[in-house]
């Protein structure tokens, strides 16, 4: 038992280490998602049948393969694209990563979005556009703030699964906290220990998002609040 403890103490810098990553990663993945996510949730609904269908083709695509293959795809697919042109090209382990990693989540967010903004009923759109306010205005002031307020829930699910999807990057050698223990692993063989305290950072990890997305939706309610 000490022993084990002990193995787990001398892993653990470099583990924690690899958890800062890891949440970098989640962070920065998650930021650009939510930035193309909220564009093709929102083309998801848009007037012109061509974008809806191209929205719907991004989302089922990344959503409906696997994130193991798309990164795949990305880190050794796309160089050896470019590569066939004659041109030379090799991808930082980060830059792959990240871009797999949005766009994967853009198309689970999208869905957020898109739900978030159809679960607002259509007498307030109605209400708000009887009182003149343009449908930009409606959608910027009406319909979004409080589409937002149930999207957060969600929201905090996506974040916690990229959280723990993150450790897939590892077959590519990226060092976040999944491969950091594999690492460990290689020079002492202790496979059980180590894992095990991989496990219990990434629930650390996924606990406190928790809370925090709690944290959010309670400061978004103004009902609640109160
Ligand atoms: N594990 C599933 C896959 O490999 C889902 C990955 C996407 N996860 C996410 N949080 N967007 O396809």
């Amino acid at each position: 038992m000490l022993q084990a403890l002990d193995i787990i103490a001398n892993a653990l810098p470099t583990l924690l280490q690899g958890a800062l990553i890891t949440l970098q990663l989640t962070a920065i993945s998650i930021a650009f998602g939510l930035v193309a996510g909220s564009l093709i949730g929102i083309a998801r609904l848009a007037p012109s049948p061509l974008i809806r269908v191209l929205a719907r083709i991004y989302v089922d695509f990344f959503r409906g393969t696997p994130l193991l293959v798309q990164i795949f795809m990305i880190y050794f697919g796309i160089p050896a694209l470019v590569r066939s042109l004659g041109l030379s090209f090799t991808f930082n382990q980060w830059t792959a990563a990240v871009i797999a990693l949005s766009l994967n989540s853009a198309a689970y967010i999208a869905e957020i979005v898109r739900a978030g903004i159809q679960s607002i009923e259509l007498g307030q759109r109605e209400a708000s556009e009887s009182l003149g306010l343009d449908p930009v205005q409606t959608m910027r002031y009406i319909i979004f703030p409080q589409a937002f307020r149930r999207m957060i829930p969600p929201l905090g699910n996506e974040f916690i699964s990229m959280l723990k999807d993150t450790s897939l990057v590892a077959v590519i050698g990226f060092e976040e906290l999944f491969r950091r223990g594999q690492l460990v692993v290689a020079q002492n063989f202790r496979a059980f220990e180590i894992y095990f305290a991989v496990a219990l950072v990434y629930l650390t990890l996924t606990l406190l998002s928790s809370q925090i997305f709690s944290l959010l939706e309670w400061w978004m309610n103004p009902i609640e609040r109160l």
